[in-house]
């Protein structure tokens, strides 16, 4: 997989200025910004904050543990776990602009002394091992080919008995998916693997699988709503569409499609260090 092809499909350049006059556009005071203000465009996954929500439940956080964030983006769900847990949390990315904005946007919100972001890669995490006692990942995965490599780098970082919680997205079982999506602009840069198949890795990688919930359903439902919300009259100037360049209302309705049809499924999960 070529990492410069993934950093471009993310990295378009102004994300900064469009965020920050999205905000003003929305009434906020850039002065006295809160975390939360940033959650409809720092969220960028399926269903975005609800899904944090779900998944800070799945990892059981407490204000101790050391968190690392594979394939932060821009850190929304970074800032919350360390605003609403008290948690320290690093973020890895490997598009030097999402890392640019992650620090600033933090810098913003003053939670810099609890969160920090690091432009690196997934499949080469420049940490020591046995270091966190959870590795957060979301919606990073299917941008990586080499999936063993990715569970044995969380699982080599992550203290004994220490969780993995993810969300991901992978494989359906009819066909492949419609593009472009979210993820991917062109199938080059996509890199889905079967449920099966991750969870061969994950195990190979000496995690053992906790929860395995499926999704889908309700990924649905979210990708539906932003497909009819996207360029229409009145839509809110903050939004993933910021992100996702003029493509961003066919990337939505393909996504509707690929869960219709069963060609992605959607997971939310926990492994833990053997
Ligand atoms: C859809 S975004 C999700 C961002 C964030 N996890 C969130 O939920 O808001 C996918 C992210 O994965 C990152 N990514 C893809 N491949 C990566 C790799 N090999 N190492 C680190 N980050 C990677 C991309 O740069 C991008 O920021």
């Amino acid at each position: 997989m070529d990492d410069d092809a993934i950093s471009t499909h993310y990295g378009i350049s102004g994300i900064l200025n469009s965020i920050l006059e999205g905000l003003k556009s929305s009434g906020k005071d850039l002065n006295s910004l809160k975390p939360e203000d940033l959650a409809p465009i720092d969220e960028f996954h399926t269903r975005g904050k609800e899904s944090t929500l779900e998944i800070t439940q799945l990892a059981e956080l407490q204000a101790h543990h050391n968190v690392l964030d594979v394939g932060c983006g821009l850190g929304g769900s970074a800032r919350y776990i360390a605003d609403e847990f008290g948690c320290s949390v690093i973020g890895i990315d490997l598009t030097d602009e999402y890392i640019d904005v992650a620090n600033k946007l933090t810098e913003l919100v003053n939670l810099n002394d609890k969160v920090s972001f690091k432009q690196g890669s997934a499949l080469n995490l420049p940490f020591s091992s046995d270091q966190f006692d959870v590795v957060w990942t979301e919606h990073a995965q299917m941008n990586i080919s080499d999936k063993d490599k990715f569970y044995s780098e969380i699982s080599r970082v992550l203290k004994p008995k220490g969780r993995i919680v993810f969300h991901d997205v992978f494989a359906g079982s009819t066909a492949n998916p419609h593009y472009p999506t979210p993820w991917a602009e062109h199938e080059s840069i996509s890199s889905l693997c079967t449920q099966d198949q991750a969870k061969a890795s994950i195990t190979k990688s000496h995690l053992k699988i906790e929860k395995w919930i499926d999704k889908s359903k309700q990924s649905l439902e979210f990708f539906k709503n932003m497909a009819k919300k996207t360029d229409q009259p009145g839509s809110p100037p903050l939004g993933f569409h910021l992100l996702m360049g003029k493509t961003a209302k066919t990337k939505f309705e393909n996504q509707t499609l690929n869960l219709e049809e069963n060609r992605v499924s959607i997971v939310q999960g926990t492994a833990s260090k053997i």
